[in-house]
């Protein structure tokens, strides 16, 4: 597995937590909040990984590097709508709308990830650094505490 596939099994991870999420009942508020802070975990810790580890091996060219920080800007949206989250009863539409509008977000931010990013990356990366990626991403999850 190079590091694509890690983060693509990521995306389609966060994918299904939002729709398991987005389908439970406001009566189970216990589940639908562990769910979220899973999702929030989820979410958070490879936006962290992501910026410590790959965005930085496709930051020194162009057009990459305007690719990767348009990339921040919108992991820094999504992790202020998740915060904003908190402020929201578990049990009202509200909630169910801000979290619906933060999988649309993510899955515009996966699109040009895994369309535009993606294919720069085959270019400008060479497979062995692609498979290495894969550890150092790894290891920056499970190590790092996002901020
Ligand atoms: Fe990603
Ligand atoms: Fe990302």
């Amino acid at each position: 597995m190079n590091v694509l596939d890690v983060l693509k099994d990521d995306h389609a991870t966060v994918e299904r937590l939002f729709s398991t999420i987005l389908a439970t009942s406001a009566t189970d508020l216990g589940r639908r909040n562990q769910l979220f802070d899973a999702l929030k975990e989820a979410i958070l810790k490879h936006a962290h990984a992501e910026e410590a580890v790959f965005y930085p091996a496709l930051r020194d060219r162009q057009p990459a590097h305007d690719m990767v920080e348009h990339g921040i800007g919108e992991h820094h949206a999504v992790a202020g709508l998740l915060a904003r989250m908190n402020g929201i009863p578990a049990d009202s539409d509200d909630w169910i709308d801000t979290l619906g509008t933060i999988r649309e977000k993510l899955l515009d931010h996966v699109r040009e990830e895994e369309g535009d990013i993606f294919p720069k990356a085959r270019q400008l990366l060479g497979d062995d650094r692609l498979d290495e990626m894969a550890r150092t991403f790894l290891s920056a999850k499970e190590h790092d505490r996002p901020h």
